[in-house]
């Protein structure tokens, strides 16, 4: 049996089989379905300091090879989380790492210093990506500001930091410098990427807030690309996800440069995906010959170009 544990700087994980924030709720709605003790790690939902209400309504179309989602970051604030989810969620025997947003730097180190006590999470993934708020990307654009926000939140707490970071950008390699000279543990690459359904009939978005955040399957290629690139530049553990729904999506995150990777949209369709992903990898990596996970994280062989 091959050793599937992962270490990404401070943080350990039993396997690389995260599920993705935003995907599997509070994880007691999947209850039912799976045996959550074989997952690396669950993501919940992103909270923020205060209840939201989220975006209007349509906020999900199905698009080719995937969905867009506008939910505006629908959660009910930091204190009921702390009262009704995290304990539920810690007891579930997988790894938790608790998904937050500000609106500004402080409130990012309030957050973290709220939930460091609660030191049997895993750690915190920042979110810094959401390009359905309005300033909820801007933290990710910019190297500088996310760069403080990192440094300020690990300041905050002695729980691992990684930063959830967008595809909506120039460079994504630029920021993951940033943030992993500030302090981030890991980086999640990649959030959506921004995009649009429109009813041409009507002259209108389908999406009640007009634009949304492209995920699944059609944005594998592009998530790849910037895992690799990101690979490349910094040596900063990289948390892939972007359109996983096979073991072969899997290893190609990992191949790329990944220690880790999160399902997300498949998790809709099948819940029961990312545990089985689990045996599925162990049974693979025997089949290779290799010994543990880090035994196939960057090997790809890239044509030298001309
Ligand atoms: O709209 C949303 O709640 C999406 C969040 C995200 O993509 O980070």
């Amino acid at each position: 049996m091959p050793d599937l544990s992962v270490q990404l700087n401070r943080l350990r994980l039993p396997n690389p089989i995260l599920v993705a924030s935003g995907t599997f709720g509070y994880a007691r709605e999947m209850v039912a379905y799976a045996d959550f003790r074989q997952l690396g790690g669950i993501i919940p939902k992103t909270v923020t300091p205060q209840p939201r209400p989220g975006n209007p309504t349509p906020r999900t179309v199905e698009t080719a090879g995937g969905m867009l989602n506008s939910i505006g970051l629908d959660n009910d604030g930091l204190e009921t989380f702390i009262a009704k989810h995290v304990q539920p969620l810690l007891s579930l025997g997988a790894p938790i790492i608790a998904n937050v947003a500000g609106k500004n730097t402080d409130e990012f180190v309030a957050m973290a210093r709220r939930l460091d006590e609660f030191p049997q999470l895993a750690a915190l993934e920042l979110n810094i990506s959401c390009p359905n708020v309005s300033g909820g990307v801007d933290y990710g654009t910019d190297p500088g500001m996310a760069a403080e926000v990192v440094s300020a939140v690990r300041g905050a707490t002695s729980l691992p930091v990684i930063a959830k970071l967008t595809p909506n950008v120039t460079s994504v390699p630029l920021i993951a410098k940033a943030v992993a000279d500030a302090g981030a543990d890991a980086v999640s690459l990649v959030n959506t990427i921004q995009g649009m359904a429109i009813d041409w009939r009507r002259r209108k978005p389908v999406l009640g807030n007009g634009l949304g955040g492209l995920s699944g399957p059609a944005i594998k290629p592009v998530a790849l690309r910037i895992v690799w690139q990101v690979a490349q530049a910094v040596s900063v553990p990289i948390i892939g996800v972007g359109g996983i729904q096979s073991i072969d999506d899997v290893m190609e995150f990992l191949v790329a440069g990944a220690t880790a990777v999160q399902v997300g949209t498949a998790n809709f369709y099948n819940p029961t995906l990312a545990t089985n992903l689990v045996g599925e990898l162990a049974v693979l990596l025997t089949e290779l010959g290799c010994d543990r996970v880090a035994d196939v994280v960057g090997t790809l062989e890239f044509p030298v170009r001309r």
